[in-house]
């Protein structure tokens, strides 16, 4: 494994690998890594000759700053983590990834406007910035992201159609604790106690696919319902949306394939996940 921390080095770098016409396999993460990450890298290692992961906590995707200097930063721990995994591990310092000032501004249509995108404003503009740039730096054969961020996948989709790139997006399924809570770098903030009750928003959505109804409005009801049972939640939303184009729907008869995507927070952890009514 070797620690690449510029972008001339990992320019110079992937020169050499793209001269051999090595396929490369690359996993961008904020770090904080988890076994939610590594299943991204052991599929990312299995389906390419060379690996190469990011590790950089982007600012422009926080809308909350202190969201931002409470996000988990570990990057030794990292760094022993996938080493095993990873041929290249990225992890630049903010200055170095924006020597040229973050003002590109772009468009995903209705993708943006819904759940996560009416909640965090700018997020998926600031995603789509950083992830640009490390597609134009990198230039991947493919791309790995976690299903846990449903929508983003959508937004990351979106920018590869929309420039063109030639670049295999891959979605890698939810990793989930033995509890059912969804693994994400955040759930370090929570307490022992907070994890062990989250695990009931997993249990809820699931439960929630199994009640006899199709009305939309009447499943939020249950999901909101249940939640609201455990004092510590506090639900920002839970949308039942087509799958394809994130348009809510009021039927699950309306759409072909349907997700619900949730965002809540367990005491002052913003948690979101998501599950499959088909
Ligand atoms: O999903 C994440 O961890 C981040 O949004 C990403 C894709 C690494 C961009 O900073």
């Amino acid at each position: 494994m070797m620690l690449i921390k510029t972008v001339e080095e990992l320019k110079n770098v992937l020169f050499q690998i793209n001269c051999g016409g090595k396929s490369v396999g690359f996993v961008p993460t904020m770090g904080a890594l988890h076994e939610g990450h590594l299943s991204l890298m052991k599929r990312a290692r299995k389906e390419n000759q060379v690996t190469i992961c990011s590790i950089f906590v982007n600012p422009t995707q926080f809308n909350n700053a202190d969201d931002l200097k409470h996000y988990p930063r570990s990057l030794e721990k990292d760094i022993a983590f996938v080493q095993n995994y990873m041929d290249f591990i990225f992890a630049p310092s903010v200055e170095e990834v924006y020597a040229v000032p973050a003002t590109e501004q772009y468009h995903f249509g209705d993708l943006e406007t819904v759940m996560e995108g009416s909640a965090r404003p700018s997020h998926f503009n600031g995603v789509a910035i950083i992830v640009k740039r490390l597609f134009d730096w990198i230039q991947p054969d493919r791309a790995y992201f976690g299903e846990k961020d449903f929508q983003q996948i959508a937004i990351i989709k979106s920018l590869v159609k929309q420039f063109n790139l030639p670049i295999q997006i891959v979605p890698c399924p939810i990793v989930r604790d033995e509890n059912g809570l969804a693994l994400s770098s955040r759930n370090m903030r929570l307490s022992e106690t907070e994890r062990q009750i989250a695990a009931n928003i997993y249990r809820v959505l699931k439960e929630s696919t199994a009640i006899k109804t199709k009305q939309v409005s009447a499943i939020q009801k249950f999901v909101a319902d249940e939640l609201a049972k455990f004092d510590i939640f506090h639900l920002e939303y839970y949308e039942i949306v087509n799958a394809d184009t994130l348009h809510p729907i009021q039927n699950l008869d309306d759409a072909p394939s349907v997700v619900g995507c949730i965002a809540i927070y367990a005491g002052e952890v913003r948690l979101i996940d998501n599950i499959r009514y088909k």
